[in-house]
Parts: C-alpha cells; structure tokens; sequence
C-alpha cells in the first residue's frame, strides 16, 4: 500500500483553494491528489476508494468538514482528516475532536505548511496500518496456535484414553468374571441417563467416567479380584482404593472434573456405608449415582467368584429394595422402571460397538 504514492483527497467548495493545492503538490514525489468540490461526492468517494489522508474544508453548503470527518471515521478510524478552517470556533473544534480530527489549518495556509502536516498526516497512517497489520497478525498468530495446542491435546487425550481403555479390556478378558463389564455398565449407564434427561455434555462425561470407572483395578493381581476363597482385610483394604487409584490415573490428563467424580465416588452409598470416604448421597456426583446403580446391576447379573449370579429381576428389585440405602431413591426409581430398556442394550451388539466405535 505504500510502495506507490499515497493518494490524498481534498474536499473544498472553494475552487481556488482546491487548484491551489493541487498545483501546489502536483510535483511532489509522495501523493497524489483527489480535488472534489462536491461534499456529496466526497463522501462517496470515500465509501469507494482508499485514501491515506483527507484535507477538507469546515464550511461547505449542506454537508460540512464536520459531517466528512464523521463518515471517514465511521469507514477507516485510521484515517487522518485534516481540517480547514477559516475561523476559530471553539464548539467546531472540540466537536472535531471528538471525532478525531486529526490536525487543523488555518486559512490562509502557505504550501510548506500544508506539506508537513500532510507530510506528519501520512507518517501517522502509515504507522497505524503498519500497527494494525501486525496486531492481526500476532492475533491470527495466537488463534492458530491456540487451534494447533487444542487438536495437539485432543489427540493427545483421545490416544491416552484410547491406551486405557485398551488396558481395561485386556484386564477383564483375563478375568472370567468381569470380560465385558465396563463396556456394559456404560452402555446402560448411557441409556439410563438419557431417561434421566442429561444433556450431550453430560452424556460425554458419563460414558468416558462409567468406560473407566474399575481403572483403578489396573494395579490390582489378578488372583486378588478372581479370588473365590472369602478376601482377607488387606486384600478387601486394596480393592477398596481402586476408585482412588483410578481417579490419580486420569488427573495428568486434563478431563472435566466429573469423570474423576464418577470413578471416585462409584462405590460411595446413599447412607453412607460405601467407599473409599464413606460420604453421604447429597455428597456423591449425580453422574456418580447412575454408575453406582448400573454397576452393582452389572456385578449382581454376572458371575462372581464369591457369589451366584443373579436372575435380571431379583437384580431389579434389590436394586429398589436398597434406594436410599444404596442408590439415589430417583436412580433406583428410574432404572426399575425401565430395566429392560436399560439392561436391552447389553444384548444389542450392534447397538454396543456403535457407542463405542465414538467412545471418545
Ligand atoms: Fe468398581
């Protein structure tokens, strides 16, 4: 834009004044110089083509030197508009400046004096475009960046999630007991909060937090979680930190809050009775007490080393039998009322790799 000579428009109904600075610049180097002694023309020119300066008079018939100045800043803020004037009034100028005049003239003016304010005028804009220019660039600079470290860390997450999972599967085939248990208890628990009403956001969390609820089981030997014989205080004390370990696993990674919530407080119980901390129902994460019902569900529906399974009915009913207890009274209410669409799903394989084809 500045390679080439900056164009200049000077708006004056007075023809003499306009010839007089056209000649005036006519062999200067750096402008080229726009007359208009039509207002109205004036500031359709503005509208239409880009000017690095603009020299208008104040007093012109219909549109004045204030009204140009108005318009110009209103299209190009950058844009410095000198004023000629030929009296001092006090209310002009300090309306001009509200405006952002950005010099006045006094006529008469001499050519050297029109020169370096107009020289001053287009040092001004060069200076600001070159400042816009360079704040857009380090704000695209800063939004790409931004775009770049948000994929680099959704990427980063989806494949360390993508990892855990994996884990939490070859952890369950290797046990008889519990192959497929995650993968179950999410798919219920997404069925279950859909009856509940949760929102898409919420839904995310409660299927990432019920996929890595037993995370914590990771560390736990094999023999321990498969053990048949009653489990010693030390081995019951172990189990008891899996929602813990699970929860310290995924911190580094950044995950809403929630699903920490959901594989911490998944054992929690209603009256108090559950681990690791023992808290309270009104203490317990929403999204918590939908993972507890669909996974004690799960537990008493499969075969366990240390108990029968149980026929999907019973399940039901102690499901019922210990809200308040054990579950959140509206949970418990809702699983019942709808088990069989609820635990349907486990079924449905077609239905269970569709979730989680989009897992995460
Ligand atoms: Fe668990």
């Amino acid at each position: 834009m500045f390679d080439s000579k900056a164009r200049i428009l000077v708006i004056d109904d007075d023809l003499s004044i306009l010839d007089s600075i056209r000649l005036g610049l006519r062999h200067n180097p750096a402008y080229l110089v726009d007359v208009c002694e039509d207002p109205r023309e004036a500031l359709n020119l503005l509208n239409t083509r880009d000017y690095h300066t603009v020299i208008s008079d104040v007093s012109m018939p219909g549109i004045s030197g204030l009204d140009i100045l108005k318009h110009s800043s209103e299209i190009n803020p950058d844009l410095p508009v000198i004023l000629i004037a030929g009296y001092s009034d006090t209310d002009m100028m300090s309306k001009a400046i509200h405006y952002g005049v950005y010099e006045f003239l006094k006529k008469p003016f001499e050519l050297d004096e029109l020169t370096v304010t107009l020289n001053k005028a287009h040092e001004t804009y060069r200076l600001r475009i070159q400042n816009k220019r360079y704040k857009d660039h380090l704000e695209s600079l800063v939004k790409q960046r931004t775009i770049e470290l948000f994929e680099a860390n959704s990427k980063l997450q989806r494949s360390y999630l993508n990892t855990i999972h994996a884990m939490i599967n070859a952890m369950e085939v290797n046990d008889i007991y519990t192959r497929g248990h995650s993968e179950r208890v999410t798919a219920m628990s997404m069925r279950l909060g859909k009856l509940m009403g949760l929102n898409a956001e919420e839904l995310v969390q409660l299927r990432i937090g019920a996929l890595l609820h037993d995370l914590g089981k990771i560390g736990i030997l094999s023999n321990v979680l498969s053990k048949e014989q009653s489990l010693t205080e030390s081995e019951y004390n172990e189990i008891k930190q899996h929602p813990i370990v699970g929860a310290r696993i995924i911190s580094p990674i950044g995950l809403p809050e929630t699903i920490g919530k959901i594989i911490l407080q998944h054992h929690e119980w209603a009256n108090g009775e559950g681990y690791p901390y023992g808290i309270k129902l009104k203490d317990i994460h929403p999204l918590a007490r939908i993972v507890s019902v669909t996974d004690s569900f799960d537990a008493m529906t499969s075969q366990r080393p240390y108990r029968r399974i149980l026929g999907t009915k019973v399940a039901t009913e102690e499901v019922l039998n210990n809200i308040n207890r054990q579950f959140d009274p509206i949970v418990g209410k809702v699983f019942f009322a709808n088990f069989r669409h609820v635990h349907g799903i486990v079924k449905d394989s077609d239905a269970i790799r569709e979730l989680f084809q989009e897992a995460f």
